[in-house]
């Protein structure tokens, strides 16, 4: 399946998107808030790990998708930062620094692992993306508790993590990457992440002033992780990552795909009027 490059644009209005803009909850807001915070740095680390290791990909589609998962994710970057300003414009401004911080704290991982450690964990991040993609294409509920003016952001951001979500993996192929070092890195990537994630979560929580509401929390992560659990719906997929023979496309998402191109951006789609020529 040929990866689009989509030029889009969706230029939010802090004054119309609400602060609890997800299911009007200020615990889950702060959450994806928190990803948004993490992409951009995030994405072009990546991009640069994937770039490391062009060399090793002769096959000319994955040269092919390899351009497109550039084009891909440094839109998901741009367009996230965009995302960001809206945070600060809504109090949260402590983004910028955030952002900043996980620069540094990227770096510092360069140092310490080999490049292709560094893409191992690209992986690891690329099957968490695709994970929180596949799960919110499918979930129209999750999909309906978000505000009608952010959706079109995630969706597309979703529905390209779909597209791509192979391309990295079969870069670590191309260059030799083992079994070991992927079930490693995802293990020790997992810990990072939530680690980061929740220091990031609790520190918009803050700003939030909901920090020491005991409920918020408890109610927050009682409907992520019990009922209706988005994210314990996610963990057959997360632990089939740890079979020897793994790959992206075990998990047949080419008709979920096909329907949200053609959702978001067929001729009436739903996030068409962000593309630009
Ligand atoms: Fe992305
Ligand atoms: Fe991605």
């Amino acid at each position: 399946m040929e990866i689009s490059r989509r030029d889009v644009s969706f230029e939010l209005d802090p004054t119309k998107v609400p602060r609890d803009w997800a299911n009007n909850d200020p615990y889950e807001s702060t959450f994806m808030n928190a990803l948004s915070t993490l992409f951009p740095e995030g994405e072009k680390f990546f991009v640069e790990s994937v770039k490391q290791h062009k060399h090793y990909v002769t096959d000319p589609d994955l040269e092919r998708d390899v351009a497109a998962f550039i084009g891909q994710e440094a839109m998901h970057g741009r367009e996230h930062r965009a995302f960001n300003d809206l945070l600060v414009a809504h109090g949260y401004r402590e983004a910028p620094r955030i952002e900043a911080n996980l620069k540094v704290f990227l770096k510092r991982v360069r140092r310490v692992l080999s490049p292709k450690s560094q893409l191992a964990v690209t992986c690891a991040l690329e099957h968490f993306t695709a994970m929180l993609a596949e799960g919110l294409l499918r979930d129209a509920k999750v999909r309906a508790e978000m505000h009608e003016d952010v959706a079109p952001l995630w969706l597309w951001h979703a529905l390209e993590e779909s597209e791509h979500k192979s391309v990295a993996f079969d870069v670590y192929r191309a260059a030799g990457g083992g079994y070991a070092r992927r079930a490693w890195m995802m293990l020790v990537t997992t810990f990072f992440f939530f680690l980061v994630q929740g220091i990031v979560h609790a520190r918009l929580m803050a700003t939030r002033k909901i920090l020491w509401k005991p409920w918020r929390w408890l109610r927050g992560m009682t409907r992520m992780w019990i009922y209706p659990g988005f994210m314990i719906k996610l963990v057959p997929a997360y632990l089939s990552y740890f079979r020897p023979s793994f790959h992206p496309s075990d998990r047949d998402t080419k008709n979920l795909i096909a329907s949200w191109q053609v959702t978001l951006f067929g001729s009436a789609g739903t996030a068409a009027a962000a593309l630009r020529d």
